[in-house]
């Protein structure tokens, strides 16, 4: 009987350095895949492009390759005490960086039954990174767009999303990335926010700004970018033009439209109660869900219902029950939003939330609470994270400061230390070839 080989892989961009680990590895016996899932990919690094069945099924298919299995945790242990090969192939470029622990970690665990790591020099001149960035070059379709969401939610602990309303900060959320010890951390998608979309337009965050207008925001960040886009739907309207609206934006690669329990003129939530807002009954809200998810085309848009009762003084009470009835109505999602600056209303919320029978998706904006770390939201059970408004927020104050520099000085001299360099304007949006 030949020896197991066992080969942990993404796969996601094959290139002949796995072409070349895979002919390697078949020297030494039966060469067994641990294909990673998306979940064990997104433990490290961004989710892969192609899904895990798409990856299965053309890592079958290389000449050489035994068997694929999935391989659910960056960490190869579980899969290799369960197997037992008498080899593990890997290229040598994961001594250094994030991988280095999971590398120690074989060797040690192959020591237990006589097995050995084999490292094959790694494929120079080829690199996923720059694939990676090729790729996203090319861009994307709405059809791939909208499912990956529904992905980030399945694979990451927490989906992080941040406000972009125009192309520009669509292009920041897109390629924005820092590396902290290793950990390389980026931006999983964008809200299309309506206080951000009508501030931007010098108008107040009352649904004044038409579904045209808002859509066409839409197409400027689906221009410049690849990410998941979820949509803020304010009220979502009468009822009969919502279901117009959530074809719209699932024709347009939307992942997402979020609205919310409130009826008459909306205002922004985090005026709370010093405005008149009034709540929308729950059986009125249910229908517009269900009117809603009848519309939709395709099986990955979702609709998430956003309850008001914690803003409006309605009680924790009110906010169960009401996120129990959208539930039941078909919602796919639940956004419970507050305006205390403490989280302790949101993680009550939350931890009875996480023992409902029935559980979907649960979506928070820290905006007034913005202490707390993503990790204590992913603790009680929160699913995706929206930065609501601080690209806005961060420029308007800078732009003021400049004016009002120039006003003061007569000249642009003294706001020159606010500014980036001409020389970087001119090349911070490259020509495309
Ligand atoms: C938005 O960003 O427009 C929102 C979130 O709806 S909040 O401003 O907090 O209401
Ligand atoms: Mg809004």
């Amino acid at each position: 009987m030949k020896d197991k080989v066992y080969v942990g892989m993404s796969a996601d961009l094959v290139h002949p350095g796995h072409l070349n680990i895979i002919k390697e590895a078949s020297k030494y016996g039966d060469v067994i895949i641990g294909l990673l899932t998306d979940k064990a990919i997104a433990s490290y690094k961004r989710l892969p492009h192609l899904e895990y069945a798409q990856r299965k099924e053309i890592i079958e298919n290389i000449k050489g390759v035994s068997q694929v299995v999935p391989q659910e945790t960056l960490d190869y242990r579980p899969n290799l005490e369960k197997i037992r090969p008498r080899y593990v192939v890997h290229g040598d470029d994961w001594r250094e960086g994030v991988q280095r622990e999971t590398r120690q970690n074989v060797i040690d665990c192959l020591k237990s039954w006589g097995g050995e790591l084999i490292e094959v020099p790694y494929t120079a001149g080829i690199s996923s990174t720059k694939l990676n960035k090729a790729i996203n070059e090319i861009g994307t379709t709405p059809d791939i767009r909208l499912k990956r969401l529904r992905r980030l939610i399945a694979s990451k602990k927490i989906v992080r999303i941040i406000e972009a309303h125009n192309g520009l900060t669509g292009l920041i959320v897109e390629n924005i990335r820092v590396d902290v010890d290793g950990d390389v951390r980026e931006f999983d998608g964008m809200w299309a926010s309506s206080l951000t979309d009508s501030t931007a337009k010098g108008k107040p965050d009352i649904e004044v700004l038409d579904i045209t207008t808002r859509v066409s925001n839409i197409n400027d960040l689906n221009e410049v970018t690849t990410k998941p886009i979820i949509f803020d739907g304010d009220t979502g309207g009468k009822t009969e033009h919502f279901t117009f609206t959530v074809r719209t934006l699932e024709r347009l690669g939307v992942s997402a439209v979020i609205i919310e329990d409130k009826v008459g003129l909306k205002q922004n939530s985090l005026f709370g109660t010093d405005v008149e807002q009034t709540q929308e009954s729950i059986e009125g809200f249910c229908e517009k869900i269900k009117a809603g998810k009848r519309a939709q085309v395709t099986d990955d848009f979702m609709i998430i219902a956003r309850i008001e009762s914690l803003i409006l003084q309605a009680g924790m009470e009110d906010a169960l029950t009401r996120a129990k009835a959208y539930i039941e109505a078909g919602a796919d999602g639940i956004m419970i939003h507050s305006k205390e600056k403490t989280p302790d209303e949101i993680l009550e919320f939350c931890r009875h939330f996480q023992v409902f029978p029935r559980r979907v998706p649960l979506v928070v904006v820290p905006s007034t609470f913005d202490n707390i770390y993503e990790e204590e939201l992913a603790e009680v059970g929160v699913n995706v994270v929206i930065y609501a408004n601080q690209l806005l927020r961060s420029a308007y104050p800078a732009m003021l400061d400049t004016a009002k520099r120039i006003l003061t000085h007569k000249r642009a001299f003294e706001c020159r230390e606010n500014l980036m360099s001409i020389k970087e304007i001119l090349t911070l949006i490259p020509t495309r070839q």
